[in-house]
């Protein structure tokens, strides 16, 4: 059952993404050379408690931080650790949750550290446009397979490769509603988008192939060529007006 919001639920949302927004903000001047994935989740947590929410993902089936901090071939799932020292060149995407009052919003970015390479440079930036392709589909009327294709068009003509394994989802006052939003397959097909459903749209995108491992730790996702990997997350509203970015940086 896909639970439709309310305009004043939507705008609830939106206090949760702004907070969310606000500390991506933050974390994107605090990531150099030498900072540990842990710092950025102990800010971020801080963060969060500080401007009146909770951490949603920490708990959450077991899930024990309030980020994930996934590194280079890390597709997400992650775990911050001290022991995990940002170095020139790495990519790290960080993902959260943030709850308000009972509402959430999602959002995932990844960020070059220091100086990163041309081709990763680039894997960054498709990653972030194809999340936007797919946003410009998501308007009343399409279906969720709009989304998805126009995601996998744009990725693969770029030359990447989209992970299967991991899909958007909709949210609202629990992190994952129905309906499941893939980064893949074929236009006009799926759930129709009707005004008041929020999802999220966070392609993960591979240089190399789009399969998908998980460590022993059971969370920590990874390519299995050991290509590099990012993500970039919106939650957003269907609205007559069109998609509403629920967690936009401004
Ligand atoms: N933010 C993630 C998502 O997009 C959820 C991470 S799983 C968790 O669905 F356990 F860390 F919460
Ligand atoms: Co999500």
């Amino acid at each position: 059952m896909i639970v439709i919001k309310t305009m004043e639920e939507i705008m609830k949302m939106k206090q949760a993404g702004e907070i969310l927004a606000a500390c991506h903000k933050e974390i994107a001047k605090m990531i150099k050379p030498g900072i540990s994935t842990m710092e950025i989740d102990k800010f971020a947590e801080k963060f969060m408690l500080d401007h009146g929410a909770t951490p949603e993902q920490k708990g959450y089936h077991g899930y024990p931080f309030a980020t994930c901090a996934s590194v280079n071939d890390v597709i997400c799932h992650g775990f911050p650790s001290k022991e995990m020292i940002l170095k020139d060149g790495d990519i790290v995407t960080v993902d959260m949750v943030v709850n308000l009052n009972g509402w959430l919003a999602d959002s995932a970015w990844s960020y070059g550290v220091g100086q990163v390479a041309p081709q990763t440079q680039k894997l960054l930036d498709v990653t972030k446009e194809s999340m936007y392709k797919g946003i410009e589909k998501a308007v009343i009327g399409n279906r969720i397979g709009d989304i998805s294709n126009a995601i996998q068009v744009y990725a693969e003509a770029e030359g990447f490769s989209v992970v299967r394994d991991f899909i958007g989802h909709g949210i609202g006052s629990e992190m994952h509603e129905e309906p499941q939003v893939p980064h893949y397959g074929p236009a006009g097909r799926g759930t129709r988008l009707k005004e008041g459903m929020v999802l999220t749209i966070e392609p993960m995108l591979n240089i190399g192939k789009y399969h998908a491992k998980v460590d022993p730790d059971g969370w920590t996702a990874r390519t299995v060529d050991g290509s590099l990997s990012a993500q970039y997350e919106h939650t957003l509203a269907i609205t007559a007006d069109g998609p509403f970015l629920i967690t936009k940086q401004t």
